[in-house]
């Protein structure tokens, strides 16, 4: 109905909002054009440092909650909010104000698996961070994070409709990080705190 499809392009318009390229604008930053190029926590933090970036990690991860609280005062749940989390995460991926580029969906996704099923999200939380702290690659630790997001719900008997949308969204975090996936093989991906000034 049209009160879904209304809901579906507020949490696309929620998931828009460029966080990590405002807060970057305002220190006179264009911050697609350094670093990674992308517009997520991890290059406001290796480009401006902690500060911002703890600031747009906040905002990427608090829209997709949004959206999906919206969407479950709405009375919406099972695959009609799981598409909510999927909106969400479209929008930040290629959002309406970057001339539909953007980031890489992750903080985003977390936001909306917050809201969705917070047992997942807290015991998903400790294995990409973990992932991340060990092989210091933002990157790999977002991709393992996306799959065992999966694993996890599998594992707890979730509904096949949450199993499909968690499998949506690590779909779009593979899809979003194929260049950081070249560069793994490569050996070049950058370092957690590892500092870049060229867009490479
Ligand atoms: O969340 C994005 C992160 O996994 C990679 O960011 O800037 O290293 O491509 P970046």
């Amino acid at each position: 109905t049209w009160e879904i499809a209304l809901i579906l392009l507020l949490a696309y318009l929620f998931g828009s909002i460029p966080v990590g390229a405002l807060v970057a604008r305002a220190r006179g930053i264009d911050i697609q054009k350094v670093g990674s190029g992308n517009i997520g926590a991890t290059n406001v933090l290796r480009t401006l440092g902690p500060g911002p970036a703890a600031i747009v990690a906040f905002f990427d991860v608090f829209k997709g909650g949004i959206a999906l609280l919206i969407s479950r005062l709405a009375g919406l749940d099972g695959m009609v909010a799981g598409l909510v989390a999927v909106a969400a995460v479209l929008g930040h991926n290629y959002s309406i104000w970057l001339r539909f580029s953007g980031g890489k969906g992750v903080a985003t996704s977390f936001g909306t698996l917050l809201v969705l099923d917070p047992w997942v999200a807290l015991l998903t939380l400790p294995i990409g961070v973990t992932t991340m702290v060990l092989t210091r690659y933002v990157s790999a630790g977002s991709m393992i994070g996306g799959v065992a997001s999966v694993v996890i719900a599998i594992g707890l008997g979730r509904p096949v409709w949450e199993v499909i949308t968690l499998g949506l969204l690590a779909g779009l975090i593979f899809l979003t990080h194929r260049e950081n996936i070249r560069r793994l093989q490569a050996g070049t991906e950058r370092r957690l705190g590892e500092k870049s000034a060229e867009k490479t």
